[in-house]
């Protein structure tokens, strides 16, 4: 079933039968709005005007990239204006103080061989034997407001925490004012992609999926992802010895396989995970990047830098009596799960695919009718955040007994009616999506390493569009300086190209260290992302306990930063045809879709969601809890604030 096609096929993209004109999220055709942003398609084509969406046309955006309606955008000025762009040269400076989402990139290598140290001081070792060091430390802090916002906002907290309930709809449910948005422009003419960026996958290559692991606390995941990488022969037979030795002598036994991913003492100690580990195995058909996300609430915002770079997602869910309750209704059955929290949020990051893993099986007695009840509750949850049934694929498993991850189960039990695939079928039946890599290169940096002995610096990351190879030259922003590629890493060995959807490691020179952070972007020279503070997005306001009034201040999350921002301009409400009021109101309450404006404290590195898509989608937080979803539209200068 799972492998009928070559792994050249593998590449092969989701079926796609329409694009967005709008916001170029390509949907199935069975959808008549757009899943992402929400514009129907029927409107435009009745509506006869110069936006032409065919159904047979999954181009048809170069069609309409000349209408004038949408010609007044900044965007086209964007990329020579970078320097303009409200952002005063000033930018390392700026950026030492912004506080940025890192994501613990490990490497295999170091997996399970540092028990002692934690992994952020773990060297990393490339190929020419150079231990290199992280420069960004994981910090609690970075992920709290500064003082005197966190306090302003302290009363609404506890309300907020359940307010995730209407994400369902998330950004699916906004609708796009057409004057108000860029359709994405046709590329500068001048950029053609050289022939070594689009070649073929060498053979015998297999594609990269990164594939993030998410659900509520305890749910298994970082016992899934170790258990996985030692059945597929990734932890050495030493490396988990020490692990079980160690976990059961500080009386935490059955942590030994989660300890793979949770490295650091804190994690240990506390038995859950805080930042994104990274590990890497493959399947038959895939290079897999695991993503092995923390499921406490209080790093959502880890969660987002690093599943934000998934192509799919595994949401495992616990299926024991109570604790599959509190996954979907939060403890008390009072609030929202991060069951429920992280399926609309990596949803709402364009994620389409999913598989649950509806682990600890091993606890309901393998129970069938169980499985059943979980499928009915949490498969209606998910149709509503706009998952399509055939796009999810359940997996009954145990992480712990080992049953049903890589090959078929064993339980007399479980085996009495189970007949379906196990996880690691599932895993290479998942198809890729596209990947851009006609477009200019574009590389979100999510975490930095420094060599200990030679100072060179590896920018981590996932390429959203384009391609490098050594010897690329590269605009690292937001300091706005062109460095080389020098070495390209792969799970830790080196590789001559990367392309779009490969999650890679790239060290540069040319450039002083201090300048290449998290949060910023590797991008082509000759086609800069812009740098700018000021924004209009679309969003869709969240189960909120406190109205959104002007200036109430949030934390704005973007790509792999964070950065306090303040709401500066409630623009219009939508309706569910995506039409603005003719007024605007003067606050947003809960699951209202807006128009608003935003005025971040410093600039980042932002792009239409138009244009792209990862650069392109926010979330406002504060206090905690994920207040609203959008898309950027709109790039503003300050004079048009
Ligand atoms: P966070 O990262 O902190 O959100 O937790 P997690 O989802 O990574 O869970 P973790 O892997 O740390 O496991 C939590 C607890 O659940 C540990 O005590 C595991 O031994 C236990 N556990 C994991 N999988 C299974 C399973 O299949 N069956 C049983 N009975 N327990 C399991
Ligand atoms: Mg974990």
């Amino acid at each position: 079933l799972t492998h009928k096609k070559s792994s050249k096929k593998s590449s092969n993209t989701v079926p796609v039968l329409w694009k967005c004109s709008m916001c170029t999220f390509d949907n199935h055709e069975t959808m008549v709005y757009c899943e992402m942003c929400g514009v129907f398609r029927e409107s435009f084509v009745k509506s006869g005007k110069d936006v032409s969406i065919k159904v047979e046309s999954v181009n048809g955006i170069s069609n309409n990239s000349g209408t004038s309606a949408l010609s007044n955008s900044d965007s086209t000025k964007m990329p020579a204006k970078t320097s303009t762009t409200n952002f005063d040269g000033d930018s390392e400076r700026k950026y030492a103080s912004t506080s940025h989402d890192k994501v613990n990139s490990t490497q295999l290598a170091s997996v399970g061989s540092s028990s002692s140290t934690g992994k952020k001081k773990q060297p990393v070792i490339f190929d020419n034997n150079v231990p290199i060091e992280r420069t960004t430390q994981l910090n609690a802090d970075h992920f709290q407001l500064k003082e005197d916002q966190g306090s302003s906002r302290a009363s609404s907290s506890a309300q907020n925490k359940g307010s995730m309930e209407t994400l369902s709809s998330d950004i699916s449910q906004l609708s796009i004012e057409r004057n108000n948005v860029n359709v994405a422009q046709p590329l500068p003419e001048e950029y053609k992609p050289e022939g070594w960026m689009l070649a073929d996958q060498e053979s015998g290559v297999l594609s990269q999926l990164n594939l993030a692991i998410v659900g509520h606390v305890d749910s298994g995941k970082s016992t899934l992802s170790g258990r996985l990488l030692h059945l597929l022969g990734k932890i050495s037979k030493r490396d988990m010895h020490k692990n079980e030795k160690e976990a059961k002598e500080k009386g935490k036994g059955s942590f030994a396989y989660a300890w793979a991913m949770d490295e650091s003492t804190e994690e240990r100690a506390r038995g859950i995970t805080m930042t994104v580990a990274v590990a890497y195995l493959e399947t038959k058909k895939y290079r897999v990047v695991l993503l092995d996300s923390p499921g406490h609430k209080d790093f959502v915002p880890n969660l987002i830098s690093g599943a934000t770079q998934a192509d799919a997602a595994i949401l495992v869910v616990d299926a024991s009596t109570g604790s599959f309750e509190s996954g979907m209704d939060g403890e008390g059955g009072k609030s929202v799960g991060q069951t429920k929290e992280h399926a609309q949020l990596i949803r709402s990051f364009g994620v389409e695919q999913l598989i649950v893993a509806v682990n600890k099986m091993d606890a309901i007695g393998y129970s069938k009718d169980r499985l059943e009840f979980i499928k009915v509750r949490l498969g209606s949850f998910l149709r509503s955040c706009n998952f399509r049934d055939s796009a999810v694929t359940w997996i009954p498993l145990s992480a712990v007994e080992n049953q049903n991850l890589i090959k078929s189960p064993s339980d007399a039990r479980f085996t009495s009616w189970y007949q379906g695939s196990c996880l690691l079928d599932a895993i290479d039946s998942l198809q890729l999506p596209s990947r851009d890599v006609s477009k200019p290169l574009i590389l979100p940096i999510c975490d930095v390493i420094k060599s200990q002995s030679t100072g060179q610096l590896a920018a981590f990351g996932k390429l959203e569009t384009g391609a490098i190879r050594n010897g690329s030259k590269v605009l690292v922003l937001p300091c706005e300086e062109v460095a080389t590629v020098k070495t390209i890493e792969r799970d830790s060995s080196s590789c001559s190209i990367a392309r779009a959807g490969d999650n890679v490691a790239v060290i540069l020179q040319g450039i002083d260290g201090s300048r290449i952070i998290p949060g910023g972007i590797l991008c082509h020279p000759g086609f800069p992302v812009p740098v700018a503070n000021y924004l209009e997005l679309k969003i869709r306001v969240l189960d909120i306990a406190i109205p959104i009034l002007i200036g109430y201040q949030v934390e704005f999350h973007i790509h792999h930063v964070k950065e306090a921002a303040r709401v500066t301009k409630i623009v219009a409400l939508l309706d569910k045809t995506g039409k603005p009021s003719k007024t605007a109101p003067r606050f947003l309450k809960s699951k209202q879709n807006a128009v608003v404006q935003v005025t971040l404290d410093q600039a980042v590195c932002v792009e239409e969601f138009s244009k792209c898509r990862a650069l392109g989608r926010a979330f406002l937080r504060s206090s905690g809890s994920t207040i609203a979803v959008g898309i950027v539209t709109k790039i503003m200068r300050q004079d048009q604030h």
